[in-house]
């Protein structure tokens, strides 16, 4: 496997990250893969909606070594200078900062273009002079908006259903705009529903497989968004991390593109939730009878996605590691350790 000997290289020879967003999930996943394998890392974050926790779980994980070539930078992408400063002296760009979800989009479309739109330029501004060796940004399915083909084929796209998935198309327009005016070359990665430890359970945007869980392990209702047969193709957190590190280091062929990262499968709400449901259900007693209620369908929601995935496979060696149920299942655990700690 292509990812295997990346990473054996990278422990050989290793190099200087920025992952911006870094106290976020996918961000504090980049970061204990990397300083596990020796790397040097800067993190940018300004707790917007990420947290601490997650930067002491991972302090948990590595060695004294490994946490002491980490620096953390409490700062903002909205802020050009704090971008400049994040950059020197990096190779590797992991640009994962932006206020997600689609529903806060569409309540308050501001903060989210902000973030997601100047925060993002400023970030390619300060990665282009600096002259890093690689700019790798977080994209998102959302940009397929109302295109009605499946799977998801990268240069197939639709009209986009809300604020947040313009700012993502945005970030690809400049992302390519980049490359053609200056020559800066980035690669963008349009995740589908990543999940896993770490992402977070709380608050009014939060993802279905975190909420779910925390909901079920509370005791708590658990809401469907419409019939459930809603389908996404749901990516365990170790393919993403996977599909940054192997862009990070693809060659030039592969650069100036935007590919999906996912499974290439494709699961309905109603799959997921007994999914989490009879892995809860082995650890706490009664959860097996529990029925999740079903309400109104959500603006802005896509009614199926799943992605073809052929184009990371050929390009930058891309091969998920997890399927959906392996995912639940190693998630589903982390949730359970959180809560009985
Ligand atoms: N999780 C998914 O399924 C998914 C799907 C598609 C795209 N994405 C994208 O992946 C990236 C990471 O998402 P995540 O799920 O880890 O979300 P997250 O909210 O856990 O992480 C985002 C991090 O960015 C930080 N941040 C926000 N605004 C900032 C600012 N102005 N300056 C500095 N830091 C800031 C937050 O504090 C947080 O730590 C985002 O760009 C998101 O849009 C995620």
């Amino acid at each position: 496997m292509k990812y295997d000997q990346v990473k054996e290289d990278l422990k050989q020879s290793p190099k200087t990250w920025l992952i911006t967003g870094v106290a976020g999930f996918i961000g504090s996943n980049l970061l204990e893969t990397l300083l596990k394998l020796g790397q040097t890392v800067t993190g940018l974050d300004n707790f917007e909606t990420g947290h601490q926790h997650n930067l002491d779980e991972v302090k948990s994980l590595v060695s004294e070594e490994q946490w002491n070539r980490f620096t953390f930078i409490d700062g903002d992408i909205r802020n050009l200078e704090d971008c400049q400063k994040a950059v020197t002296g990096v190779d590797y760009v992991l640009h994962q900062a932006a206020l997600g979800s689609v529903p806060r989009s569409i309540n308050d479309p501001i903060p989210t273009n902000e973030t997601n739109i100047t925060g993002f330029l400023n970030m390619l501004v300060a990665s282009r002079d600096a002259e890093v060796t690689s700019f790798t940004y977080a994209a998102s399915s959302s940009t397929y908006g109302d295109h009605p083909a499946l799977p998801k084929v990268e240069e197939n796209i639709g009209n986009p259903l809300s604020p947040y998935a313009v700012t993502k198309y945005v970030n690809e327009l400049y992302a390519s705009v980049f490359a053609r005016t200056y020559g800066f070359k980035t690669i963008g990665l349009r995740y589908f529903n990543i999940f896993g430890r770490r992402q977070d359970p709380n608050g009014a945007y939060a993802a279905v497989v975190p909420k779910w869980t925390a909901s079920l392990i509370n005791g708590e209702t658990v809401y469907i968004n419409g019939d459930g047969e809603t389908s996404r193709d749901f990516c365990y957190i170790d393919n993403a991390v996977q599909a940054n590190i192997l862009a990070s280091v693809a060659d030039d062929a592969a650069k100036d593109n935007v590919f999906n990262v996912a499974v290439g499968d494709r699961t309905t709400l109603n799959d997921l939730y007994r999914a989490i449901r009879s892995n809860l259900a082995e650890i706490i007693f009664g959860i097996k009878e529990v029925e999740p209620l079903y309400r109104d369908f959500r603006a802005g929601d896509v009614r199926h996605s799943q992605a073809d995935i052929s184009k990371a496979k050929t390009l930058i060696g891309y091969q998920p590691t997890h399927r959906i149920m392996d995912g639940v299942g190693e998630a589903t655990s982390w949730y359970l350790g959180k809560k009985s700690k």
